[in-house]
């Protein structure tokens, strides 16, 4: 299935009361398969948690931990662009040149390479000793 498309299918199941602002996310891992999640919001507002990392939950605990390609879907004026947090859980799986489709309901999408989106990522290389 297109990655899109798994995005926009999954973005349906949503959680999303608090906020009215249902995403949803899509990753195909090195394997190919695609891993999919949509955000789920609490009464507690802050544990509430994104799309993106609900995919990437999915993936991890199907025993992936590459992502090729990523995208996430909203119904929203401009392409969706992920949190900042979200940039920085996919970095953890993501190369520097991993595109990350980000598009409108209505048809509107952009990519950007996860260097455009997260210059400067910190990563576990960053903790290696001097
Ligand atoms: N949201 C995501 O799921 N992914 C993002 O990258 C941006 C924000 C969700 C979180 C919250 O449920 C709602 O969108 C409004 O912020």
């Amino acid at each position: 299935m297109d990655l899109l498309e798994a995005a926009k299918r999954v973005r349906e199941n949503a959680h999303a009361p608090y906020s009215g602002f249902k995403v949803g996310a899509a990753i195909r891992a090195a394997s190919g398969r695609i891993y999919a999640g949509c955000n789920v919001e609490n009464a507690s507002y802050p544990e509430g948690s994104c799309a993106e990392a609900g995919a990437i939950a999915a993936m991890v605990a199907a025993g992936e931990t590459r992502i090729a390609e990523a995208a996430v879907i909203a119904d929203s004026p401009r392409p969706v662009s992920p949190c900042g947090g979200c940039r920085q859980r996919l970095a953890e799986f993501a190369g520097a040149e991993v595109r990350v489709i980000m598009a409108t309901l209505d048809g509107r999408s952009r990519t950007a390479t996860m260097a455009e989106l997260l210059p400067h990522a910190f990563g576990q290389d960053h903790m290696e000793q001097g």
